[in-house]
């Protein structure tokens, strides 16, 4: 490959963001050689669409995405001050997400690729968060990802691009969703990640007793490695739901103490269960390589988890590489990121206009 910069332009519609960004990745021998920069980032929130059904109603998320689509990458062409013609590849989200908004961002991208003739690349949108972090740090592989949004909750072993095993992952609902439904059943607004975390600062930490699902389980295997990195919240959900009832009627105080006991309970799960993935994740490096933890996803912009998964980052000798919020939260760089990588690497689909678009699609598969 002649060119030492790639462009890519990237689209994202898989959930309740409508977006399109463009990526410059620097490269060398074949291989990104660092972060490189973002040249546009647009990004249309359809938050206040939702809000008033405290989730997301996929029939309006598609309708919002086809409206808004061509207008972002319009938008994005000119703040990066770029053609078409000037990218070396287009990517986007083929799934998993929601079918309307993945459809049309997907046939949207192979659209434009079609009539600029360039590369098409399906993005699986979970591995624009597993290497979102390679946007904002030179974080190199291996590394061990938790990531955390409103549709996934899992622990990966990131070996190279392409290379994800699969360590742990909720047996229920996602942390994110956890939160949204901890806030509904509070009354406090869509979605409930930020509202929880700011009730949570006024509140005490060890007002209620919740659960601490599945860390009981701490069975080892024959090499004394823990044979449970799993999450669990939906029981957690429920003893918030009766704590809720028991303390009815409830007032600012006792919202507080509510959202900072349910935060203490999810970020010891995740603080345990990545403790408990890093010694497999330490045991099955070859080399004395620098030891990575990456956090991703929507949850990761929570400054009292970010600081949980600090302590235990510290304790286990592991760096800590958290994307900023901005990063974190669904956006079109880190597809147009995914898709430079698959780029650079050669890993581009022989028959790109017959990627299907899928609702579900695991990323160890
Ligand atoms: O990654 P993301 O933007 O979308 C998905 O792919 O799911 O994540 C959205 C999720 C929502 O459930 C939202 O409540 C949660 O991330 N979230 C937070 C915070 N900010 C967003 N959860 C906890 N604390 C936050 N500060
Ligand atoms: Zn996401």
């Amino acid at each position: 490959m002649a060119a030492n910069h790639i462009y890519v332009l990237g689209l994202e519609t898989s959930c309740d963001e409508t977006a399109a960004a463009i990526v410059e990745v620097p490269v060398k021998d074949g291989a990104p050689t660092g972060p490189g920069r973002i040249l546009a980032n647009q990004i249309l929130s359809q938050i206040d669409t939702h809000a008033p059904y405290g989730g997301v109603v996929p029939e309006l998320a598609a309708r919002a995405h086809l409206s808004h689509l061509d207008t972002l990458v319009a938008a994005a062409l000119q703040d990066a001050d770029m053609t078409l013609d000037d990218m070396h590849a287009i990517a986007a989200t083929a799934g998993p997400g929601l079918i309307g908004g993945v459809l049309i961002g997907l046939t949207t991208g192979k659209a434009l690729a079609l009539a600029a003739q360039k590369p098409f690349i399906g993005v699986n949108h979970l591995e624009g968060h597993a290497l979102s972090a390679r946007l904002s740090d030179p974080v190199a592989f291996p590394y061990l990802l938790l990531l955390v949004s409103g549709g996934h909750c899992q622990l990966l072993s990131v070996t190279a691009l392409g290379d994800y095993t699969l360590l742990g992952q909720t047996r229920d609902d996602a942390v994110g969703e956890a939160y949204d439904k901890a806030a509904k059943l509070m009354s406090l607004g869509y979605p409930g990640g930020p509202e929880i975390e700011q009730r949570a600062r006024q509140g005490n930490r060890a007002a209620y007793a919740l659960p601490r699902p599945l860390l009981a389980d701490n069975r080892q295997d024959e090499n004394g490695l823990p044979l449970n990195c799993d999450f669990s919240f939906s029981g957690l959900k429920t003893a918030l739901r009766q704590a809720a009832e028991k303390a009815a009627p409830l007032n600012d105080n006792k919202v507080a103490d509510l959202a900072a006991s349910f935060e203490a309970a999810v970020a010891e799960c995740l603080s345990t269960q990545t403790r408990r993935a890093m010694q497999i994740f330490r045991h099955d490096l070859s080399s004395a390589a620098q030891l990575n933890l990456v956090v991703a996803g929507g949850v990761a912009a929570n400054q009292y988890l970010r600081q949980a998964l600090r302590d235990v980052a510290e304790a286990e000798n592991f760096a800590l590489f958290v994307p900023p919020v901005a990063l974190c939260t669904d956006n079109a760089a880190m597809i147009a990121r995914a898709g430079a990588e698959r780029f650079i690497a050669g890993h581009i689909d022989a028959a790109p206009m017959a990627i299907p678009a899928r609702a579900r699609w695991p990323l160890s598969d």
